[in-house]
């Protein structure tokens, strides 16, 4: 939160020049400092000089501004930008928000023509304005963030077609599967990740400029115009809604939290793996912390913090969702609350889908531990019960019931399934022969799973080739 500005902290301030004309002393400090948003949405300064520049464009096209008004406006604000870009501008909060301290300094920079500006807006509209096209430019970063992430993780799934290890239901031995199957199933949700932003980007994109306070203006403005010149597809069809529509950052936040709960859970898997008791794969020490007091730790420390961000971003679209509940039309104060959600939730999504870009990128399966473990707990016992269906025309409910035997009297003698011998499993189905026995062996598992999406190593290559056309790679 920004402090109150002890300089004007006095008993009776002067009323701002912006909108002071009907009062006679200005706000306290305590009111300056709830009020006040310049403290965060000077993140919109670039959007909101982009926005300016249209808006000003178009009223000279119109005949609402001379051109030597126009000329001055634009250069002014070409330079307020510069002068924001440099660190030289004094960002002022008694000027309360990015729109005034900005129109503000383009007064003491061209004098009276700055005035003639705002003509046909609205802070309504120009809030708005600058917030979409913030987000939809955060929503292409993610989203390009996210095909990066995608990349990376079909080159591990094809690096690991073969590589053999324990699937699990429950978090207890289900099937052996392949390293690249899983790594497969990640590219089909951060896919969908892309897939939603990809929707919401549309939707959102119809311009609220020239909406006004309301109920839209008296003068002669070119909505299509700046709603080309912003890169939206239209303007926004109700002045009403465009100004208080905050469904995109609603929508952009949404998404976001599936996402972040998508890498939660690949997070998770490799605080999983990365114990010394399933030392499934080996993260590399620039992803490693150690410990203070345990000379032998290597802790996940990235992916843990992963899974725990995801926290902050759900907790970011509650808190919007719950600011805009109930609010009657049109544009409330309160809406100026729905930017620190965004930023933070913008901020942390980067930061996760990076660090778990890296993560993915670097991380080491122990391929013979993983293989090893792919056996344990029985993990055959569904493909013998298969091949009885298969081979012998058993029904699959009574092979289901031999195979739980097979498996009761591996775990008696306390070895696996494939450690017992033809003549012991005949004990319990004589029409059981060496064929059977093979289907016992993790690597038959995997390469019999053949099914469309399947694990089979031969189906896991063809999904990396289908999943690159699917998902096109990040731009350079
Ligand atoms: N700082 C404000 C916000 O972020 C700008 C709009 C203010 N509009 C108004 N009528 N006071 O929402």
């Amino acid at each position: 939160m920004s402090s109150p500005n002890t300089e004007t902290n006095e008993t009776t301030r002067s009323a701002s020049t912006i909108w002071g004309g009907r009062f006679e002393s200005g706000p306290s400090a305590i009111m300056e400092a709830i009020n006040a948003s310049i403290g965060f949405d000077k993140r919109l300064y670039r959007q909101d000089i982009e926005g300016s520049k249209a808006h000003c464009d178009m009223l000279v096209a119109v005949g609402i501004l001379t051109e030597e008004d126009g000329a001055a406006i634009q250069g002014g604000l070409d330079q307020v930008r510069a002068e924001i870009e440099s660190g030289q501008f004094v960002f002022r909060t008694e000027l309360e928000d990015i729109h005034m301290n900005v129109e503000n300094r383009l007064r003491e920079l061209i004098g009276d023509a700055a005035g003639r500006l705002h003509t046909a807006r609205s802070r309504n509209d120009q809030v708005a304005t600058d917030f979409k096209l913030w987000v939809r430019d955060t929503l292409d970063g993610v989203d390009g963030a996210l095909a990066k992430l995608i990349h990376v993780l079909i080159n591990r799934a094809e690096e690991h077609a073969e590589t053999v290890m324990p699937g699990f239901t429950h978090l207890q031995a289900a099937q052996p599967i392949t390293f690249g199957h899983h790594m497969l199933a990640y590219v089909e949700m951060f896919g969908r990740d892309r897939g939603r932003l990809a929707d919401c980007r549309v939707r959102m994109n119809e311009s609220p400029l020239g909406s006004a306070a309301l109920a839209g203006t008296s003068f002669p403005i070119d909505r299509e115009k700046t709603a080309a010149a912003l890169g939206f597809d239209r303007p926004t069809a109700n002045s009403l809604d465009g100004v208080s529509d905050r469904d995109f950052a609603l929508e952009f936040l949404s998404a976001a939290s599936i996402c972040a709960i998508h890498l939660s859970r690949l997070a998770e898997e490799l605080v999983i793996w990365t114990s010394a008791q399933f030392a499934f794969v080996r993260l590399p020490d620039e992803y490693s912390t150690g410990s203070s007091i345990m000379p032998q730790k290597r802790n996940p420390d990235a992916a843990e913090l992963a899974r725990a961000k995801a926290g902050r971003i759900i907790g970011a679209l509650n808190s919007l969702l719950i600011v805009m509940k109930g609010l009657p039309l049109a544009y409330s104060k309160d809406m100026q609350d729905d930017k620190e959600p965004v930023f933070e939730a913008a901020d942390t999504l980067e930061l996760v889908l990076a660090a778990m870009t890296g993560m993915m990128e670097k991380v080491t399966p122990n391929t013979e531990r993983l293989r090893a473990a792919a056996g344990v707990g029985f993990t055959t016992a569904t493909d013998l019960a298969d091949w009885l269906v298969r081979e012998l025309g058993t029904p699959f409910r009574h092979a289901h019931e031999v195979a739980g035997s097979l498996v009761k009297m591996a775990e008696k003698k306390g070895v696996g399934l494939e450690d017992l011998t033809l003549e012991e499993m005949k004990t319990i189905e004589p029409r059981l022969t060496e064929d059977a026995v093979k289907v016992l062996s993790v690597d038959w598992s995997v390469r019999s799973r053949t099914s469309q999406g399947g694990t089979a190593p031969d189906r896991v290559r063809a999904a990396c080739a289908a999943a690159r056309d699917r998902f096109p790679p990040p731009q350079a």
